[in-house]
């Protein structure tokens, strides 16, 4: 079997753009070739592979988990826009690897094992993110079929077209057992353990994340005809309020915040913008700090007679302390420098960390650079973190 590196380099193909990167986005084509693919490895290691109606894909050690509790192990497959090889896919191709090998090393565990490669956690295709692990939380609210892609593509319609194709290949996961564990596998992307020269990072908290849409309108007419103090220019309106939300979240310390995507309508040269929407990601460690954020924001946008709608709200949230341990344990086993951080990052596990005990392994990036094709991990640090993940899996699993 292909060890992690490789496989990482094949997948890195699916998707490639011509700027080096990858571009996953859920349900386009060469998602749907990874989640095909991801089911193939599985078939070779022996695992049984499964489909749900929203497009997470599953590899299990038992042919039929009914109502048995089961340990996951996983991440996502989608990918940003021109995003880099490692970000999601790294730990949904070493969570199978290590299952995979488990089995073939030890056989069935105590526990049953599932491996998960989740649809969508970027929200870059329909802009709410994690309905992967919302929806096996039972947490995706209906609204989210109805939302469309910039091609107005519906987001129920991609779906059921990418899911038909994967319920040719597997059968649809029954397992009404509880979750006993959640681990994730994922890169830092960020520069923390490069820098303090660590081989692994136990991550204990997640920040908070609230992902929003602010639309300002205007009136369409003519550019060269309409005079200046005659126009209701859409554009004028939002790089005002952009100007005043920078002002004003400067002032939150500790805040992450970022403005990434701005859409114009018409969009023509000679057209006064009749609106103009763009996109406000929030994160901060503290949910408090998050949520005066936010209010701050609204206020702003009220006061300038703009439209804002959240599309995704998911709180900062701390990790299983015994999953912790049992992860420092595994890290001891392999000899492995570790220490404990924060990911600033949001993450499947933050989804599923509110209901079942969850745990997140690092392993180092390359300059800390991450959702850009520079994104990059030392071979050997792969390599180590997927191992750390089969022991961390192992102690849990069969002993
Ligand atoms: C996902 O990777 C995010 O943190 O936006
Ligand atoms: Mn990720
Ligand atoms: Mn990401």
């Amino acid at each position: 079997m292909k060890n992690i590196v490789s496989l990482l380099n094949e997948f890195k193909k699916i998707g490639l753009t011509s700027f080096d990167g990858v571009t996953r986005c859920v349900y386009d084509e060469n998602w749907l070739a990874a989640q095909k693919k991801y089911m193939q490895i599985a078939s070779d290691y022996g695992l049984y592979t499964f489909v749900d109606d929203i497009g997470n894909v599953y590899a299990t050690t038992e042919k039929n988990l009914g109502q048995k509790i089961f340990i996951l192990s996983g991440s996502h497959m989608d990918t940003v826009i021109n995003g880099g090889p490692l970000d999601g896919v790294y730990g949904t191709l070493a969570s199978l690897i290590s299952i995979g090998t488990l089995m073939k090393k030890f056989g069935h565990p105590k526990i049953p094992l599932v491996a998960v490669s989740f649809s969508e956690e970027e929200g870059s295709r329909f802009n709410t993110a994690f309905t992967g692990s919302r929806y096996l939380m039972n947490k995706l609210e209906d609204t989210v079929y109805g939302l469309r892609d910039h091609e107005g593509l519906s987001f129920n319609h991609a779906r059921q077209n990418a899911v038909t194709q994967l319920k040719e290949l597997a059968s649809e996961l029954k397992a009404t057992g509880l979750i006993h564990a959640f681990i994730e596998l994922h890169i830092e992307q960020g520069p923390i353990l490069e820098k303090k020269r660590q081989d692994i990072g136990i991550v204990t908290d997640i920040v908070g994340q609230k992902k929003l849409l602010i639309k300002c309108y205007g009136v369409a007419n003519h550019a060269g005809t309409t005079p200046m103090n005659m126009r209701c220019d859409a554009m004028k309106k939002a790089v005002t309020l952009i100007h005043q939300l920078y002002a004003v979240l400067d002032e939150f310390v500790a805040l992450r915040y970022t403005i990434g995507q701005i859409r114009v309508q018409p969009n023509a040269a000679n057209v006064i913008p009749s609106e103009v929407d763009f996109s406000l990601d929030l994160r901060h460690k503290s949910q408090k700090r998050l949520d005066d954020a936010f209010t701050a924001v609204k206020e702003l946008t009220e006061l300038n007679d703009s439209i804002l709608t959240i599309m995704t709200d998911v709180n900062a949230i701390k990790l299983s302390d015994q999953l912790a341990n049992n992860s420092a344990l595994a890290a001891q086993y392999h000899n492995s420098a570790y220490q404990s951080l924060i990911s600033g990052a949001g993450h499947d596990a933050q989804i599923i960390a509110k209901y079942v005990p969850t745990t997140m392994i690092f392993v180092p990036s390359i300059k800390g650079n991450s959702h850009s094709p520079s994104e990059n991990t030392k071979s050997e640090h792969l390599v180590n973190g997927q191992l750390v993940l089969q022991q961390a899996l192992y102690q849990l699993a069969y002993i």
